[in-house]
């Protein structure tokens, strides 16, 4: 099941829709019980946004081949679909795309394994995709931002003093690196100009970073059922994310008196601890951060030549910052 934000650009569900079926196969693992949760996590549908954004990017390359190309969209969603396996492991989430994680019922043992399992597959993905030696290089240097990201965010873990410049370093890490592999790859494995690349790079980093802002927003102002995964559950793993902190500058003495009480934090002073982080416009100032990050986005993509990708990209970038899940 593709989504529906991708409902408006025909051209890029076109490609979307087959790329699931592929990623089931190439995601097949021997083991019936793992296999089973992770064809469910594909079937249920991401959002596909990095494969989508790499799909528009490879529209300003001149010769794009698709065998390759499909390959390259697939290896940045298995990529995507490890980190968040571990990541369920690490949050001890209970739920992701409406399907129960892996370690639910499996244990946490099967979910690192099968992590690391896809880990292999998206490598797999990558040398059918890849043309050069830079290109996997390329990967084997995202991947380990990503990695290094996420070690970051759990090294300050239940830290009240961490910083907004510590965060955003962190999400440059694990998340936004992805999106900049994703448009830089799209157009180098379509044959687009280096400096198209080099700026899909940026374009991708400046989305990255609002996307996981906008997510860390969703988590104080979503419901479960529109995200479709647990809410409020950042803070009680000790992940102070952007409104939070916003909210430790602001109003230190009240965030801090529940912080403190770390995962003892009962469902009711939740609740309280979000109405602080709206009232106290700690929502409100992420959300500025996300504007801005999302502007910057747009006035690099003007650089980009001036083609039906150019204005989709555009149209896509205003659609993320409104997204509800
Ligand atoms: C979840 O990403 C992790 C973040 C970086 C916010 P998505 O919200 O894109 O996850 P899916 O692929 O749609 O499930
Ligand atoms: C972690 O981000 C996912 C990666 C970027 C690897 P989050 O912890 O915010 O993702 P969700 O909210 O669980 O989807
Ligand atoms: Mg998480
Ligand atoms: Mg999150």
């Amino acid at each position: 099941m593709t989504l529906h934000i991708w409902d408006d650009f025909p051209h890029i569900q076109e490609k979307l829709t087959p790329l699931t079926p592929y990623l089931l196969e190439a995601a097949q693992i021997k083991q019936p019980a793992v296999n089973q949760r992770v064809q469910a996590l594909i079937q249920n549908g991401g959002k596909l946004v990095r494969a989508g954004l790499f799909y528009l990017f490879s529209e300003f390359g001149a010769t794009p081949d698709p065998a390759r190309l499909k390959a390259g969209a697939a290896a940045i969603e298995l990529l995507h679909l490890a980190t968040l396996i571990h990541d369920d492991v690490i949050d001890q989430a209970t739920e992701r795309r409406h399907t129960p994680t892996l370690q639910t019922g499996l244990g946490n043992r099967n979910a690192v394994y099968a992590g690391d399992l896809l880990f292999t597959l998206y490598f797999d993905q990558v040398l059918r995709s890849a043309e050069s030696f830079e290109d996997i290089d390329t990967n084997v240097k995202a991947m380990h931002g990503i990695l290094s990201g996420e070690l970051d965010q759990y090294n300050l873990n239940y830290q009240l003093n961490e910083t907004v410049a510590q965060y955003l370093q962190e999400i440059e890490g694990k998340t936004a690196k992805l999106f900049a592999l994703a448009c830089a790859q799209g157009a180098k494995l379509a044959h687009a100009d280096e400096i198209i690349v080099e700026t899909g790079e940026q374009i991708g980093r400046s989305l990255g970073l609002a996307y996981q802002i906008l997510d860390d927003i969703l988590d104080y102002t979503g419901t479960q059922d529109a995200i479709r995964k647990p809410i409020l559950q950042d803070i009680q793993q000790g992940i102070y994310t952007l409104p939070l902190l916003f909210t430790l500058e602001t109003q230190p003495k009240a965030a801090k008196a529940f912080l403190s009480k770390q995962e003892r934090l009962t469902a009711a002073e939740l609740q309280e601890l979000q109405q602080l982080v709206v009232d106290s416009g700690g929502v409100a100032q992420a959300q500025t951060m996300a504007n801005e990050l999302t502007d910057q986005a747009l006035l690099d993509i003007q650089t980009l030549p001036d083609t039906r990708a150019r204005v989709d990209l555009e149209k896509l970038t205003r659609r993320l910052l409104k997204r509800q899940k």
